[in-house]
């Protein structure tokens, strides 16, 4: 496979990075760059083309690196595939921050998560993660769909067989999906300090968590529903099952620095790779957790220079304690209720055949926004 090149090549940043200990964490332009392709999508069928391996003229294009182009080129279909993994991953960040003050919010510019990206809080982390467990999820998923020319469904992966069952059932391709992620996402990071350690953590930290998600599928065969044999294969866990656990993982994630350079250890590659819990006494981050460095802003009112919206306009829920809450969703400004009248379908019947009447009804909906 064209792909799997792929750690040993991170071993050798590791070692580069053993030459080249600088603390600075400038932004990187060049970080997640990839994500400009969302607005690609969403605006025609252009990928089509990408089947015969031709790449249209679409400016989003002009955002990925040679080395990005050159694994859609080497990998027909994979293009559509990374799009709607993207896809996915953004519907999946807003879905599991609806109800916090940063709610993922996205633009139409090609940056499309704006500045939040170039920091290193907490938030940064999950979307590192979620759209690298994204792109994973849906080429995996392409593979075993033949939407991939240069994959397949993955037929090897030795399970452990039984007398009456065997493996043979078509699984979800996540070996080529996590190699592909890898390659490609990751290949948009660049540099040595702490903030490209800490992305390339957080992207393998989604990967992580769809690969420990997989699950077993069995189908029977024999007389009757008899299941004398068994085929079974492995099967992509949903990523919402994914969002929730890296949502809990954001919950707790670790705060971290460079892995102390003097130590003894250093001669031993692996800790010169390490990212350290800035808090001595916690344990060191897993390869599943999500590790940030940055305190996030309070994200309670706009500002251009952090890049942040506020939540003047959001709706709150007046009798929620929680983030959710008008009380801490507004940041104390306090709300406005308004009061509306809906009117609905209701009390509908079905008259043979074929004709449905309905009622009206109207209520009233009542709905508090932050000031
Ligand atoms: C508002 O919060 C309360 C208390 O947590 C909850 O029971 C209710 O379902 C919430 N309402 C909405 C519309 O989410
Ligand atoms: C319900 O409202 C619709 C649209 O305003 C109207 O056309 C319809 O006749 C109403 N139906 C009844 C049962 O009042």
């Amino acid at each position: 496979m064209r792909i799997v090149s792929l750690l040993v090549g991170m071993r050798a940043a590791c070692v580069l990075l053993a030459s080249s200990w600088l603390a600075g964490t400038g932004a990187d332009s060049s970080s997640g760059r990839w994500w400009g392709i969302a607005n690609l999508v969403s605006s025609a069928n252009h990928l089509i083309d990408s089947k015969r391996g031709q790449l249209v003229l679409d400016p989003s294009l002009a955002l990925l690196s040679r080395r990005q182009r050159r694994l859609i080129r080497q990998n027909p279909g994979v293009l559509h595939a990374i799009a709607a993994g993207l896809h996915s991953a953004i519907k999946e960040c807003k879905w599991q921050f609806r109800n916090r003050r940063w709610n993922c919010p996205t633009t139409q510019s090609p940056t499309l998560f704006g500045k939040i990206i170039s920091r290193g809080c907490r938030e940064t982390a999950f979307v590192f993660a979620i759209t690298s467990a994204g792109v994973m999820h849906a080429v995996a998923r392409s593979c075993s769909e033949g939407a991939v020319e240069s994959c397949t469904c993955d037929r090897r992966r030795p399970g452990p067989g039984g007398s009456d069952w065997h493996w043979g059932g078509c699984s979800d391709n996540a070996e080529f999906g996590q190699a592909f992620s890898r390659e490609f996402v990751d290949s948009s990071e660049r540099g040595s300090d702490l903030r490209y350690l800490t992305n390339l953590h957080n992207n393998e930290a989604g990967r992580t968590t769809v690969y420990s998600q997989m699950q077993q599928e069995c189908k029977c065969h024999g007389m009757s529903g008899s299941c004398t044999v068994r085929t079974c294969w492995m099967r992509l866990p949903s990523l919402r099952v994914v969002g929730d656990l890296l949502k809990d993982r954001f919950d707790g994630a670790s705060r971290v620095i460079y892995a102390n350079k003097g130590s003894n250890r250093a001669s031993n590659r692996a800790d010169l790779c390490h990212l350290q819990p800035e808090n001595p006494t916690h344990k060191p981050p897993s390869v599943r957790d999500l590790v940030y460095f940055e305190k996030s802003p309070n994200f309670c009112s706009y500002s251009r220079k952090i890049g942040t919206r506020g939540t003047t306009g959001r709706t709150c829920n007046s009798s929620s304690p929680a983030l959710d809450g008008c009380e801490l969703l507004c940041c104390g400004r306090g709300y406005r209720t308004r009061t509306e009248e809906v009117t609905e379908r209701c009390h509908c019947i079905f008259h043979w055949c074929c004709h449905v009447s309905c009622l009206n009804c109207t209520s009233t909906r009542i709905s508090h926004q932050c000031l």
